[in-house]
């Protein structure tokens, strides 16, 4: 579904990203790891072009069509959505506004407001998050916890194949964290979609049971593995991690 080969990732002068390998199938969780400021969130927006981020080289291939050189928007009408660590606000958009501007332009078709409204407040009433947030401003006035509940919001209306998760967990309280996961969960099974989830979390990994794990670290994924390897990092942290428990790249695509 995603291939990212050889990429090399420049913010301003600095190279963030070199050597950045990745492979993501259809109906699989991928989880990526590694410590602060290595660049996680850097492969997120990259992939979605933020303006910010400069690919020097290297591809990015979605359902065997090159998306290196293409914009956020056709980006994201392919399939593809980010949950950014830190969502934005838009101020003076609503939610209802945004969600129904996004699906028009995505498929192209007229928008059915009664069954438009409908959905919102079914995704509503299973994410807990109060009927009101859907003629509220993007973000505007939310705490951090309802900003990430927001996000879900967008993410079962939209539909994409491919969601990049970037920390969702931080500021989630304990039972909002559990909602969050398990309806990440349901969705990526309900609709056979893929995941690149940014956690340290174990909660949310114990709920979305990934497939593989990624360490990225140095500029790249320096290694790939499982459950054990998730064992590993919360024992050793990132500087001892146990080379025998990886997976190579090969085994990792098969
Ligand atoms: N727009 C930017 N301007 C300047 N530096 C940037 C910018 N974006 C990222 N960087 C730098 O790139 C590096 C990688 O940042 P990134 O946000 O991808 O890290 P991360 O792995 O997501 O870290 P964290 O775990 O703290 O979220 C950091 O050193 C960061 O300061
Ligand atoms: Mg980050």
């Amino acid at each position: 579904m995603l291939e990212i080969k050889d990429l090399v990732v420049n913010v301003g002068e600095k190279t963030i990203l070199k050597n950045f390998n990745l492979t993501i199938e259809d109906n699989a969780i991928h989880c990526l790891m590694g410590p602060n400021g290595v660049g996680k969130s850097t492969i997120c927006k990259t992939i979605l072009k933020d303006p910010n981020y400069s690919i020097i080289s290297g591809t990015i291939t979605y359902n065997g069509e090159d998306i290196t050189n293409l914009k956020t928007n056709e980006i994201a009408n392919k399939g593809i959505m980010l949950i950014m660590q830190n969502p934005i606000t838009i101020e003076g958009v609503t939610n209802a506004e945004m969600l129904r501007t996004a699906l028009s332009e995505k498929t192209k078709e007229h928008i059915d407001i009664f069954k438009f409204n409908k959905e919102l407040e079914n995704i509503c009433n299973k994410i807990d998050l109060p009927k009101s947030f859907i003629h509220r401003n993007i973000n505007e006035g939310m705490s951090g916890g309802e900003r990430k509940k927001n996000e879900l919001l967008h993410l079962w209306m939209l539909k994409p194949n491919l969601v990049l998760i970037d920390e969702i967990d931080s500021g989630l309280d304990i039972d909002a964290l559990k909602i969050v996961a398990k309806s990440l969960k349901e969705y990526q099974e309900t609709y056979q979609a893929s995941i690149l989830i940014i956690t340290h979390n174990p909660h949310i990994l114990d709920i979305l049971k990934p497939n593989y794990i990624h360490i990225l670290k140095d500029q790249h994924i320096i290694q790939t593995g499982h459950e054990e390897l998730l064992s590993d990092i919360l024992t050793s942290g990132f500087n001892n991690l146990n080379k025998a428990n990886s997976v190579g790249e090969s085994d990792f695509n098969e």
